[in-house]
């Protein structure tokens, strides 16, 4: 059944609502997958009243969904949406809220608040909303949606839940990681937990390494502020990257419940080797970009962007090496990397196989035989595939490296993004996308080593031209010659 509510957007004319929230609840609403009874509440400090709120969005939602836009569905989508003028640090309008949110006739009793505002103002949020008593479930559920990253630091991520706690129950909160609601993300769980194939090379045995790759060839946008207080750890590894080996390293849950999932994910995350602070220049690395060329445009360094500090020296690329001491993964590194203004946009997850035993080939023609891969791109392509030797057909003993679909690349037809996917979830009250406590904790466990030495080491910083795919100096990272980035999907011996 439809769930109906109030969807309460925080900052609703920042980026995120802009870009995001209000393009995944107009195609929710296209596809028909919202209760008729569901509005919209934009919250923000502009003097905004509905109809201004309606044509702004108007603007933003042609902007981003360009032809795909259907008038029809559009006009009805606006009748959804409503505005509320109001400040956080203002706490009188919070009344004001509640009144509205009472009040208004054909707002559902139940509300989503969700927090599309800078991390440093979760706290203030929730307490604006307790103190008007909006925690409260009285007439139907309320649910709080924070974004990533939750805190700073594993200190800040335990102080901010316990502010959170104070007013809303741990049932009552969604952590949201827009990288669970991909689809290729939630078919890593499927295609190794519904094929018995896999299982039993999915280990150190036949696993080399493991790489999770995410590249953007956008810069940092309208984002300083945001960006050069967070960094590339903090906002890509901490959280999506993490969340992706999670899910490659993870034992079988128990059953499909919330509970039983994140249980197996904590406990990989528990297993990450801790990286000891002599140790992390072995294991992470940092670089920023400088100016350089992208299709073909020059495009500023990152020093050289609206509101960057001009000494900043905050990461725009970050890689590290970590290590999963369990029976399963014992000594099989997990290369994660991540940057802003790389060649690129690809995420993809690639498990290299080790050789054969036997060098059975080596007095043949195939005079170097690339090891198995196994990819698992989240985007842009959405596929998984299996890289193969097979022989050249013909006289000697030639091979080359083909490559298997797994699942088919739906590039094509209508893709549920990732926050359509969550949104949804939230509104039916489902927990397993969405991350508990002490799985965020323990992630901030991991990257907290690096933060803190990276935080000693403010004078310097590698760099990296824009366009490119990062600094040679990241391969230090990697244990032997053989090993090496995979920058892409495409078959590399091709
Ligand atoms: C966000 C980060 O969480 O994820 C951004 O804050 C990043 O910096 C974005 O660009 C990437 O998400 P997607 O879905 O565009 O790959």
């Amino acid at each position: 059944m439809l769930k109906a509510c109030v969807f309460v957007i925080f900052g609703s004319t920042g980026h995120l609502s802009r870009t995001k929230l209000l393009p995944a609840l107009y195609r929710l609403h296209q596809a028909g997958r919202l209760s008729d009874e569901l509005v919209v509440l934009g919250v923000g400090r502009r003097p905004w009243d509905d109809a201004q709120w309606r044509e702004e969005t108007t603007q933003w939602l042609k902007f981003r969904l360009g032809d795909s836009l259907d008038d029809g569905a559009l006009a009805a989508f606006l009748g959804r949406l409503h505005f509320f003028s109001g400040d956080l640090n203002a706490p009188e309008s919070a009344a004001r809220l509640k009144e509205r949110l009472d009040n208004t006739p054909g707002f559902p009793p139940s509300r989503v608040y969700y927090l599309s505002l800078p991390p440093s103002e979760y706290k203030s949020a929730a307490a604006y909303l307790a103190a008007a008593g909006l925690n409260k479930e009285t007439a139907g559920w309320c649910r709080l949606v924070v974004e990533k990253p939750f805190g700073y630091d594993l200190e800040s991520a335990k102080a901010l839940d316990h502010a959170l706690h104070r007013d809303f129950t741990e049932d009552q909160i969604y952590r949201i990681d827009h990288y669970l609601g991909k689809e290729t993300v939630q078919n890593i769980f499927v295609f190794r937990f519904a094929n018995l194939m896999l299982e039993p090379l999915w280990n150190r045995n036949f696993i080399d390494h493991v790489q999770i790759t995410h590249s953007e060839v956008a810069g940092i946008e309208d984002r300083a502020e945001f960006y050069d207080a967070t960094g590339a750890l903090r906002d890509m590894i901490q959280s999506h990257l993490l969340q992706m080996l999670a899910l490659t390293a993870m034992e079988p849950p128990a059953n499909l419940d919330a509970e039983s999932i994140r249980d197996e994910k904590v406990k990989v995350l528990k297993s990450i080797r801790p990286i000891s602070k002599n140790a992390v220049h072995a294991h992470a690395f940092r670089a920023q970009y400088t100016r350089g060329t992208v299709a073909g445009q020059t495009v500023p360094g990152y020093l050289e962007e609206r509101n960057v500090p001009k000494h900043s020296t905050t990461e725009t690329y970050a890689a590290v090496k970590l290590l999963i001491d369990n029976w399963r993964w014992r000594n099989v590194p997990f290369f994660l990397r991540t940057g802003k203004r790389l060649a690129r946009n690809s995420s993809l997850i690639s498990i290299r196989f080790k050789h054969p035993p036997q060098q059975l080939f080596r007095e043949t023609q195939i005079e170097h035989l690339p090891p198995n891969w196994l990819l698992m791109g989240i985007q842009p392509e959405q596929c998984i595939r299996a890289e193969l030797q097979v022989r050249e057909p013909g006289i000697g003993m030639r091979a080359r490296t083909t490559q298997l679909d797994a699942s088919t690349c739906y590039q094509t037809g209508y893709l549920l993004d990732a926050y359509e996917t969550l949104l949804l979830d939230v509104i039916e009250g489902d927990h397993s996308q969405f991350l508990r406590s002490d799985e965020v904790q323990w992630a901030w466990k991991v990257v907290d080593p690096i933060i803190k030495e990276w935080a000693m080491e403010r004078d310097y910083i590698h760099t990296y031209s824009a366009g490119s795919w990062g600094p040679e100096e990241a391969n230090r990272l990697f244990e032997r010659e053989d090993q090496g980035w995979r920058h892409s999907f495409e078959c590399e011996s091709e």
